[in-house]
């Protein structure tokens, strides 16, 4: 029998505000006795397993097909429960989980022994974070160990951000899927580490440069790390978060977005594909006249809230859809926008400068 569908996958549907204790006990025991369990986060859904079990860690590189050298976020319930994964605590990474925590920030300390090894891919610090969400707390709560859970996905795919996704890609492959309806952010959380008074964002996402640096204490900094150099996060591979179909991503930097988005979808028409596209509301009379033509609205690129929440949805419906190759185009990298061009950068197979 194929290993990585030996397992019959629960699906449980709980309220994302008031999940039902017993859904969340049953959730919570198959966590402690060495299971696979996907929870909603505020980010997007994790796939979740007792951080202090070494077998129970491997088995999330198994169902994922996760390269070894990818480290894990490991979950808290709180702030208090920070000594059993780090050996210290950094002042400035204190300070920032003081003012986020809990939310979508993830900061990298220095790894506590406890840590299974394998979350930490053999590096001598842990990723970790405190979700807001309520389900994802209260299972923590309720496990009494630290929940080591990448995104619910299979490996270099599109993070999951509903129980349905989740399914798509891990279906018989986990014991549970807490269903708690879709998950309000829809990108990942920001990857902070520290260093002295500076704080490198390895990672963009749903908490905010800006917001990172209007938090920061006097004399503190925030830098974005250089992929490939001293800070990189290991998981950060160019290409991951993709659909299955080609993607070309118009990077616009003027105003002429639209018009090449439009040009790059009608040449592909001329060599007899089916495009699909993740549409911007202020693109959708440029793209009008073309046809075929399979759309994916992500909203206003002005409202970059809602183009988050979108994003990985919309890609997995066109992969669903008969169209052949897909594009897209990059929006005002503002806010939220940083980490949505991050994310469609590393989705593309192909890239047109504008
Ligand atoms: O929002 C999120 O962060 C979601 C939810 C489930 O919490 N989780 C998530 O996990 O996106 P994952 O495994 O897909 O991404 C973890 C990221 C990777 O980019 C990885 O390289 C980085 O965190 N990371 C983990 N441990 C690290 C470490 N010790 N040092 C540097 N980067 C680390
Ligand atoms: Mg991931």
């Amino acid at each position: 029998m194929n290993q990585h569908r030996s397992r019959r996958t629960r699906v449980v549907r709980v309220d994302p505000l008031e999940p039902d204790p017993a859904a969340i006990e049953e959730a919570a025991a198959l966590v402690r006795s060495g299971g696979l369990v996907a929870f909603p986060t505020e980010t997007v859904y994790g796939l979740g397993a007792n951080a202090l079990d070494e077998d129970a860690v491997r088995s999330i590189f198994t169902a994922k097909e996760r390269d070894a050298s990818d480290p894990l976020i490991v979950h808290l319930a709180d702030v208090s429960a920070l000594a059993s994964v780090a050996a210290s605590v950094p002042p400035l990474a204190m300070h920032l989980l003081g003012r986020f925590a809990p939310g979508p920030l993830t900061v990298v300390l220095p790894r506590a022994a406890a840590v299974a090894p394998s979350v930490s891919a053999g590096l001598a610090t842990v990723a970790v974070r405190i979700p807001s969400h309520p389900v994802a707390r209260a299972l923590i709560s309720a496990s009494g160990v630290p929940i080591a859970a990448p995104s619910a996905n299979r490996f270099t795919r599109t993070s999951a951000t509903t129980a349905a996704h989740v399914l798509e890609d891990l279906d018989g492959r986990i014991d549970l899927v807490l269903d708690g309806g879709p998950a309000p952010a829809g990108i990942e959380s920001t990857v902070v580490s520290v260093e002295g008074d500076t704080a490198f964002v390895l990672r963009a996402g749903a908490l905010t440069a800006e917001d990172l640096a209007a938090a920061l204490p006097p004399g503190a900094r925030v830098e974005s790390a250089d992929p490939g150099v001293a800070h990189a996060s290991p998981g950060m591979l160019e290409r991951h978060y993709a659909p299955r179909k080609p993607l070309t991503l118009v990077r616009v930097s003027g105003a002429h977005g639209a018009m090449a988005l439009a040009a790059a979808i009608r040449a592909a028409i001329a060599a007899g594909e089916t495009p699909g596209v993740l549409l911007l509301e202020e693109d959708a009379l440029s793209v009008a006249p073309l046809s075929p033509l399979v759309r994916a609205s992500l909203g206003s690129g002005s409202d970059p809230a809602v183009v988050a929440r979108r994003l990985y949805a919309a890609m997995r419906e066109l992969d669903r859809s008969h169209a052949t190759v897909l594009f897209a185009r990059t929006i005002p990298p503002v806010g939220l926008g940083v980490a949505i061009n991050d994310r469609l950068k590393r989705a593309a197979a192909r890239l047109i400068e504008v």
